[in-house]
């Protein structure tokens, strides 16, 4: 270190010269003047001398040895400081937040607090941190979002919980469910797994009021749910509501269905063969014989024309609620017809529902990956609303990933049903993680999610993988998220890019 307070120490003996200034005569004066200026040149050619401009050091270190200069051998260094994050927040409220705990599975890393950014919905739940089990992941494409959403789902299901990932219209989680010994479930047009509309479902131990399930209880909840099921898919088909003389057309084929097809299991080819009758049946009513003629012409399309093989017999997927993650993979439907990629969120969807609706199974993440794709679908975004409603009732923590927030307009025209149940979704949120936005979408967030202009400037500074999670109504921290070295190959979503440009090995 250079020594810079050696001039002043040369000046100190110029003090009495300048006190004497005031007194003498004008020529004294002015000789003193000249002493002085004379001293202070010689002391800055004395200091001045090193290369760089720099004064040199004048002294030896720990000062000239002479009495009482006030040096000693020591140097005054200021003691590192340290606090809890708890008096930072308070000293600093405005600078500095408390930070989430510990308990929960490490994310990543606190780009301001410095420390370890762990997460567990259920745990913060339980601290009432948070009040409500649902999360909004947004960011323009390839800031990080499905690896931030892989992260979460991978280190929890290694503490214990469950995943379901819905609409994976890239079939990027299948490399995610291979690595933590789940199943995937592929459908649309060609695919090898089939669902069955008409399925029980799984059967919970306990009625939704907590009551043991009775047989009796359990076959008008599997009534009622493949009624449902039917008559949206009657709906998706015909392209209008189902109406008078076909519900009733729709309860009879249904029954008759499943009593022929007793101890077996009800098939959409038994049902469409029951409709088939009843159309030319002369026994009943004649509006009913007609409406089922035009159900029959409407379900027909699921045995004989593009729908043929998805879901006209018993189930082969593998919804087995014990497995640790399923993914549905809808990449296939991506090019298939409107009706299809409906019919099939339709039927995964009921079988999602009822793994998540059943609490024997277990504290579970559900994984909206492409959101955007669910909320246009009515079925969906229906059942979405329900999750989002009682997800503390089932036990489940609903994540939906999407580009931007304008994306929930896609669900209809404002002032619309749809559009509306669609922003209600964004109300229910309490957690909201805010990867890089597009500059013409960051004003809209900025606005709907009430952010700092701190946050916002955070926002569009954020790096690829960092981005702001805002938990709860209070707490906002800023995350960087960190793979570890075995998930960099499961979670990358560049190895396919890579590959394609000359097999270049993923990191
Ligand atoms: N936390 C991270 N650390 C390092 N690289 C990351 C991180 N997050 C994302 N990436 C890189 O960005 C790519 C795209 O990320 P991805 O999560 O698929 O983006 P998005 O889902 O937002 O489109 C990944 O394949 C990876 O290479
Ligand atoms: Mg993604």
């Amino acid at each position: 270190m250079k020594h810079i307070g050696g001039k002043s120490n040369r000046l100190s003996g110029l003090v009495p010269v300048m006190l004497d200034i005031s007194n003498g005569s004008r020529q004294a004066r002015a000789q003193q003047r000249l002493t002085r200026a004379r001293a202070v040149a010689a002391a800055s050619v004395e200091t001045a001398g090193g290369d760089d401009g720099f004064p040199q050091q004048a002294f030896p270190t720990g000062g000239k040895q002479r009495i009482n200069n006030l040096r000693g051998g020591f140097r005054l260094r200021q003691r590192p400081f340290s606090e809890t994050a708890f008096s930072f927040a308070t000293a600093y409220p405005f600078l500095a937040g408390a930070n989430l705990g510990h308990k929960g599975a490490y994310i990543g890393e606190d780009v301001y607090g410095g420390g370890a950014f762990v997460f567990d919905p259920w745990e913060l739940y339980e601290a009432k941190v948070i009040t409500g089990m649902s999360m909004i992941l947004m960011g323009a494409v390839g800031s990080g979002k499905s690896t931030c959403a892989k992260s979460v789902v991978c280190r929890l299901v290694m503490l214990g919980r469950k995943a379901l990932i819905l609409a994976d219209r890239k079939g990027e989680w299948d490399v995610v469910a291979q690595f933590l010994g789940g199943h995937t479930i592929k459908v649309g047009p060609g695919q090898p797994d089939r669902v069955n509309p008409l399925d029980e479902g799984i059967r919970p131990s306990v009625t939704p009021d907590g009551e043991p399930m009775t047989d009796l209880r359990w076959a008008a909840m599997v009534r009622a749910k493949r009624l449902n099921l039917l008559q949206t898919i009657g709906e998706i088909l015909l392209d209008r509501a189902v109406q008078g003389a076909e519900h009733t057309a729709l309860s009879m084929a249904l029954d008759l269905t499943v009593e022929s097809a007793a101890p077996g299991v009800p098939t959409l080819p038994g049902f469409i063969e029951h409709l088939r009758q009843m159309s030319v049946s002369t026994d009943g009513s004649r509006s009913v014989a007609e409406a089922a003629e035009r159900l029959l012409h409407a379900f027909s399309r699921c045995t004989q024309g593009d729908l043929k093989g998805m879901f006209d017999g018993e189930t082969t997927a593998n919804f087995d609620p014990e497995l640790p993650i399923i993914t549905v993979n809808t990449k296939a439907l991506v090019g298939a017809s409107k009706e299809a990629r409906k019919i099939a969120y339709a039927c995964t969807g009921s079988w999602a529902e009822s793994m998540v609706t059943n609490s024997d199974s277990g504290q579970r993440l559900c994984v909206y990956e492409e959101g955007w794709d669910s909320v246009s679908d009515e079925a969906s975004l229906t059942r979405m609303m329900e999750a989002w409603k009682l997800a503390r009732d089932y036990g489940i923590f609903n994540v939906l990933i999407i580009h931007k927030l304008g994306d929930l307009d896609i669900a209809g025209d404002a002032g619309s049903k749809m559009a509306a149940m669609a922003r209600s979704l964004l109300g229910d949120t309490t957690v909201k993680v805010i990867y890089r936005q597009e500059t013409a979408n960051l004003a809209v967030t900025e606005r709907e999610l009430g952010l700092t202009r701190a946050e916002r400037e955070d926002v569009n500074r954020s790096a690829q993988g960092t981005g702001l999670w805002k938990v709860g109504p209070y707490r906002t921290v800023s995350v960087k998220n960190q793979r570890t070295t075995a998930e960099v190959p499961v979670f990358d979503t560049d190895n396919k890019m890579r590959s394609n440009r000359g097999g270049e090995v993923a990191a």
